[in-house]
């Protein structure tokens, strides 16, 4: 019955969320449109191929299988050129801090992410040991806001949904914890993420006085 904290990765522990943004733009613009930040907001959390979708729907084209296929594999590898670059300096601000302390205090806590892409840019991070459960791309069948890869999280860290904490900077993501009825923790703009439980701008305004009261918590 114990309390347990499930991380998204892109947007929440580090800002590759821009080098996603990056290499759709690029994708859009080579097929000779373009799309806003404002759209944007829609890809975060949402996986490869619906994002593709989502885009050629914004510039009004359609692609062969085969064309839609090369192309996403032409956005990843545009992508992972970023993250090459990436080493444990990227890791956004203050969130060490919540994970030593999660630590500390025996809190087990997952990854909970879309993305195929997650385990390799965990360990450039050197943050792949740390966690007691990945849950990524590859383990998933349902996209979020499908509550899919929060479940199995919550499931191989033996925690009931309830008692788990999501931190989530996608609309997608923020709807998935939901729906899994776990608390649901914004990263980003209030704006944007008004269906969270709690919203903060980013982990430097997350005290840990804040943590501790998610842990008495009983429900949300
Ligand atoms: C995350 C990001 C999305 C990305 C998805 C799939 O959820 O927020 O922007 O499209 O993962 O990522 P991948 O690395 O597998 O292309
Ligand atoms: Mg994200």
């Amino acid at each position: 019955n114990h309390k347990a904290f499930i991380f998204d990765l892109d947007g929440v522990i580090v800002d590759t969320a821009k080098f996603h943004f990056l290499a759709w733009r690029k994708l859009a613009n080579d097929l000779g449109f373009d799309f806003t930040e404002e759209q944007n907001e829609q890809l975060k959390g949402v996986s490869r191929v619906e994002s593709l979708k989502k885009i050629l729907k914004w510039g009004n084209k359609e692609l062969s299988e085969e064309e839609f296929n090369r192309q996403m594999a032409i956005k990843n590898e545009n992508y992972l050129s970023y993250v090459d670059e990436m080493d444990k300096s990227e890791i956004l601000p203050g969130v060490p801090k919540v994970l030593d302390y999660l630590e500390e205090h025996d809190i087990p806590f997952a990854l909970g992410s879309a993305s195929k892409n997650a385990r390799t840019i965990l360990k450039k991070i050197d943050l792949y040991k740390r966690f007691d459960a990945i849950v990524d791309g590859t383990d998933v069948s349902k996209a979020k806001p499908d509550p899919e890869v929060f479940l199995i999280a919550a499931k191989k860290l033996n925690a009931r949904p309830e008692n788990c904490v999501v931190f989530e900077d996608s609309v997608a993501g923020i709807q998935a914890a939901n729906i899994g009825e776990m608390t649901s923790i914004g990263i980003g703009d209030k704006k944007v993420l008004q269906e969270a439980d709690h919203v903060f701008a980013d982990f430097t305004e997350i005290e840990i006085d804040f943590i501790e009261k998610l842990l008495r918590n009983k429900e949300k």
